[in-house]
Formats: C-alpha cells, structure tokens, sequence
C-alpha cells in the first residue's frame, strides 16, 4: 500500500495482488469461540484465528492454564478473552453462550466446536460412564454449542460452525470404537 502511494505502477500492481490475497484471508471485524484453547489443536486455531485477525473468545476447563495462555496471547497483541467451562455442562455451556453474547455484542461469526477427549479401552471393557463421559463431551457438547450459538452466528450475518472431525471416524483405527462413534457422527 506505501508503494502504491508512492507511485511505482509496477510496485503498485505487486502491491495490489498482497493486498487481495491479504484480505482474502483477513478475519479483521470477525469474532470466534473455540472450546478447548488451551492445549494442542484447539490453541493453534486460537492463534491463527487472531493472527489472521479475528477477535477471539476461548474456555476450558482449568482457570490456571487459561490465565497463563490469555497472559501469553496479550503479550502477543492477539485479540483473545476467556472463561472456565466445563462444555460437557448443560449449565456451564448456557452460561459460556450468555458470556460470548456479552463480550460479542450478541453476534458471533465462528463458533469452533475443538473439545475432544477419549479413553482408550478395548470394546468389551468400556462401562456405562465412559460411554456417557466420550459421548457428552465429544458430541453432546458440540451438538449443544451449535444450538445455542445459532442466534449469534445467525445476527452475524456470516456464521460458521466447524467440528474437529478426525479420520478414525472414516476408517478403522485402533483408538476406540466410542471416540471413533463420535469423530463419524460430525
Ligand atoms: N490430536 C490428534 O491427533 C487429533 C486427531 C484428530 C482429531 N482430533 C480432535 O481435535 C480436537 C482437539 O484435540 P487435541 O488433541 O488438540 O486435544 P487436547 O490436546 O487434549 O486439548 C483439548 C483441549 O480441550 C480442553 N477440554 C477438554 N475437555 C474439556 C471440557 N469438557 N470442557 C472444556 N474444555 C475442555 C482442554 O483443556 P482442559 O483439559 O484444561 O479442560 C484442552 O484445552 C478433539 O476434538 C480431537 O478429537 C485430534
């Protein structure tokens, strides 16, 4: 844009291609929540996100950790607020969504449904609860998120909802038969 300024045709188109390709991938203006912030893929989305310019909202389900990474991301001059949240809580998760709706002015552009736990067991060894703890955190939780940020993501104008699917949910991988269930069904 400086060289465009200055004048110089040919830097002037050079100049101009950045620019499209820039703003093509451009997340300026835009808001998102990503459950799951603090750790692996979930805090690589946080900061891509906010790198490409989103203003971003995280959770999970340690205070400490997530203090400790919204330090970090201010000190990177990325956009990022957050709050505990245990998403695979009815309640916790009504109240993430009044918290996001707050901070987001009720407008929400990207909701990325990160949270994924398992528990590797073989088939016939797996008990009622780890069935319920997979499937309530796994799918439940991103099922739930989804409804409730439809108003958002809707008043936004532009909303997407990822999932994080993965490829044991296509193909057999010996990572357990109830988080492989769960990676299919998104
Ligand atoms: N890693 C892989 O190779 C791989 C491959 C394919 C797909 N995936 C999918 O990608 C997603 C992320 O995987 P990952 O390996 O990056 O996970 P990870 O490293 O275990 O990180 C999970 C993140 O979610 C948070 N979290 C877990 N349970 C939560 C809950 N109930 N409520 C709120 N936050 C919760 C964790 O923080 P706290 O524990 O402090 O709450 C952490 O920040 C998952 O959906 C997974 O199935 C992963």
């Amino acid at each position: 844009m400086a060289q465009e300024e200055e004048g110089n045709g040919t830097a002037s188109r050079c100049s101009g291609r950045n620019g499209d390709s820039e703003s093509r991938w451009s997340l300026q203006g835009m808001t998102a929540l990503v459950t799951g912030g603090t750790k692996g893929i979930g805090h690589a989305i946080v900061e891509e996100l906010a790198r490409l310019g989103a203003t971003v909202y995280t959770c999970s389900r340690n205070q400490a950790e997530l203090n400790e990474c919204l330090k970090d991301w201010k000190s990177k001059g990325f956009r990022v607020a957050g709050s505990a949240c245990d998403v695979s809580s009815e309640s916790e998760r009504e109240k993430l969504m009044l918290i996001v709706s707050s901070v987001f002015d009720g407008k929400l552009n990207i909701l990325i449904n990160n949270v994924g736990t398992n528990t590797l067991k073989p088939t016939l060894d797996y008990t009622a609860e780890d069935f319920s703890f997979i499937m309530t955190t796994n799918f439940e939780s991103a099922y739930h998120m989804s409804q409730l940020a439809h108003p958002l993501l809707k008043a936004s104008g532009a909303g997407s909802i990822v999932f994080l699917s993965s490829v044991c949910g296509v193909v057999s991988v010996n990572v357990g038969s109830i988080y492989s269930a769960t990676k299919a069904t998104e």
